[in-house]
């Protein structure tokens, strides 16, 4: 199918402290790959995914931004306008999930007031070297009204990686639709209303004859 072929666009965001596997999750999603020396993202990263959703066809737009700090600025305009975030952090790595907090403020700052949040316990592989309980990850997105799972990108045990996506993917695709078809509706509206040239007076009530 040509890139070009979909009925609705729709953006998601990926962010996260460097590291913790934004580029892989996004890998697997599309590509269903795993890069064991992936690079450092610079700036930001684009890749498309087209997928059906109540038989329609949505091209989704995934930005990969960079973790490291000095790319902030890029991130935080990444955001700008899209209906979903997915935050990641590895559970092996406590630091990740203490600066998660960072990223909850520039998601404040910066995206729309109902943009929806998926947060990632990433690298759940690598178990043995876990710092951050599963309970706490869910107990934070419950603080926060976020969605909450835990994958890794490496193993992608049960397609969690799938999975987690189309959580997120479930609600904003439906919100992005609905408000087409809102603008769509008012559009059309606007265009009846406005081939109704003069309405007919109403008739003014009869006088009754004492
Ligand atoms: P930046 O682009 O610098 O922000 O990093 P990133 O968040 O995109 O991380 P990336 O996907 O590049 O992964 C960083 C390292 O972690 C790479 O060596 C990956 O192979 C590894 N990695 C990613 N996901 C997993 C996972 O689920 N399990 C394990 N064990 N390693 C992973
Ligand atoms: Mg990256």
């Amino acid at each position: 199918m040509e890139d070009t072929e979909y009925d609705y666009s729709h953006k998601l965001t990926l962010l996260g402290e460097a590291g913790v596997g934004k580029t892989n999750l996004i890998l697997r999603f599309v590509d269903n790959k795993f890069e064991p020396s992936s690079k450092p993202t610079i700036g930001v990263d684009t890749k498309y995914k087209i997928i059906t959703y109540e038989g329609r066809k949505v091209r989704i737009q995934l930005w990969d931004t960079a973790g490291q700090e000095r790319f902030r600025a890029t991130s935080a305009q990444s955001i700008r306008g899209v209906s979903g975030v997915v935050l990641v952090y590895d559970i092996s790595k406590r630091e990740t999930f203490d600066r998660i907090e960072k990223y909850v403020s520039l998601i404040a700052d910066n995206a729309a007031r109902d943009v929806r949040v998926l947060l990632i316990g990433n690298k759940m592989d690598l178990l043995e070297n876990r710092n951050v309980t599963a309970e706490e990850g869910r107990k934070f997105a419950d603080a926060h009204g976020y969605f909450f799972v835990e994958t890794s990108a490496l193993t992608n045990e049960g397609n969690c990686v799938e999975k987690a996506f189309d959580m997120l993917l479930k609600e904003t695709v439906k919100d992005v639709i609905e408000r087409e078809e809102k603008m769509e509706r008012e559009a059309l509206e606007r265009e009846r209303g406005s081939s109704i040239l003069i309405k007919p007076p109403k008739k003014a009530a009869e006088k009754k004859c004492c």
